[in-house]
């Protein structure tokens, strides 16, 4: 009916979509969790989360953007009426501030790639994390993070985004995987494994470690802000939609755990988990180069291949945040995709300069975005789809050959499941980030 904008095959779509949800969140926020949660409880809390409440939201966003064929805005007016209008603005809002701060981080990761590259390895990564991570330095390279991000999505759907995730994907597939085989080859890399691999669950019922391995998995999904939506909203009527689902949801966990399987036997082959232990935002910036120093000429090579892999998982996302904000002005504002991007970029790419300039406001942002904005979004969107939308359950199967009872245990999934761990994790995590947000701005 439209001259709107299609995915040019079906390949095309899962790499675009496997690319927005495998990225820093797989690599740097997975592996920072998992060691400061206490290792293997951690990751099987994330896996269950996974399962039980990630893969059924996004099967709700895939229904509604593909349904829909309209950015979020318009794809929850159309299911939903007005009432749901602010929903989708509260998505828009959310790719704003999570775009905004994590092209900072991509900022360091072009940074240590680069220098990886052309310097070599730095010898002494705790000031030079200290060093890049805030100020003039962060701020250019988050520039220029964004501007790449920018000139791929100018060009489109299928000629932009599809066509860089396509190559994107496979390539960050062989950086970790020959980074897992060569950290299996280390002596002492079994340490490692223990820890990842061997539960304990003692403390895995700590409410905090359930409340972040939730948040992880809606995360990493992309999840809570219409990213699979409108992403969605590109596909063909009669596609398979839990076949994608599953797949997304698959690929993405397997490069999670592919990443703990070169991460951790990396540190504690070389004796670095002490420095991992106090885990923050910087761990692995200064952590793992300092295990990669001491791994010699290797060194060089792991050091250039993972940040390399940060860089490309991370521009994927970054794109798809990107595209949530921008489809909402081609759509709803009448913008050509050209003004959206470039008026988008800018305003996104400002508000990032806080991020830049100062540490704390990342960490502020990274928490309001994950503890409140994701998990409200996601809550409100299952609410929409479990007791609001008429008859989800045979839009859903459109294109599918999905057993009907299935979809109606996804239904219920979402009608009680979902909103009741949200809840939960809400309760437990909105009360400390505002406490944090008041703290900050009183005494900045
Ligand atoms: N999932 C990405 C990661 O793991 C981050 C991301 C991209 C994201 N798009 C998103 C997170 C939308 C939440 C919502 O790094």
């Amino acid at each position: 009916m439209t001259n709107r904008e299609q995915w040019s095959s079906n390949l095309g779509f899962l790499a675009a979509a496997v690319g927005s949800a495998v990225g820093l969140g797989n690599m740097w926020r997975f592996s920072y969790l998992t060691a400061e949660k206490g290792g293997a409880a951690f990751v099987a809390l994330y896996l269950f989360f996974t399962l039980a409440i990630g893969l059924p939201v996004m099967l709700a966003e895939l229904t509604l953007g593909r349904g829909a064929k309209k950015s979020p805005i318009l794809a929850l007016t159309h299911f939903g009426g007005e009432r749901w209008r602010s929903l989708g603005w509260l998505f828009v809002l959310t790719g704003f501030v999570i775009l905004s701060y994590y092209s900072v981080i991509a900022g360091w990761t072009i940074r240590y790639a680069a220098e990886a590259i052309f310097l070599g390895v730095p010898l002494n990564p705790g000031s030079k994390f200290s060093e890049i991570s805030q100020g003039s330095d962060a701020f250019i390279y988050h520039v220029f993070f964004m501007a790449i991000v920018m000139g791929i999505v100018v060009r489109g759907v299928s000629r932009g985004i599809e066509r860089v995730s396509i190559v994107a994907m496979p390539l960050l597939f062989l950086f970790v995987c020959s980074i897992a085989i060569y950290a299996a080859t280390l002596e002492g890399a079994g340490a490692g494994y223990l820890y990842y691999l061997n539960a304990d669950f003692a403390n895995a019922f700590a409410i905090d470690v359930v409340v972040s391995a939730a948040g992880q998995a809606f995360f990493s999904l992309s999840l809570g802000m219409g990213a699979i939506m409108t992403f969605a909203s590109y596909l063909p009527p009669k596609s398979d939609l839990p076949r994608e689902t599953v797949m997304i949801g698959g690929l993405d966990f397997g490069i999670a755990f592919l990443a703990g399987l070169m991460v951790f036997p990396i540190i504690f082959a070389l004796g670095i988990q002490a420095d991992v232990g106090e885990s923050t935002l910087g761990a692995l910036f200064v952590a793992l180069p300092k295990a990669f120093a001491a791994m010699g000429g290797a060194g060089r090579v792991v050091a250039i291949f993972f940040f390399s892999a940060l860089v490309v998982g991370a521009l994927t996302s970054a794109i798809s945040l990107l595209e949530v904000v921008v489809s909402a002005a081609v759509d709803g504002l009448n913008w050509s995709r050209k003004r959206s991007v470039w008026v988008a970029g800018t305003s996104i790419a400002f508000l990032g300069s806080f991020a830049a300039w100062n540490i704390e406001v990342l960490d502020l942002m990274d928490q309001v975005a994950n503890n409140l904005l994701l998990l409200v979004g996601g809550l409100a969107l299952s609410i929409f789809v479990g007791w609001s939308m008429r008859d989800p359950v045979s839009e859903v199967q459109i294109g599918s050959q999905i057993s009907r009872p299935a979809m109606v245990v996804w239904h219920q999934l979402l009608r009680w499941a979902v909103p009741v761990v949200l809840l939960f994790v809400l309760w437990h995590s909105v009360p400390s980030t505002l406490v944090n947000v008041w703290n900050f701005l009183s005494d900045p």
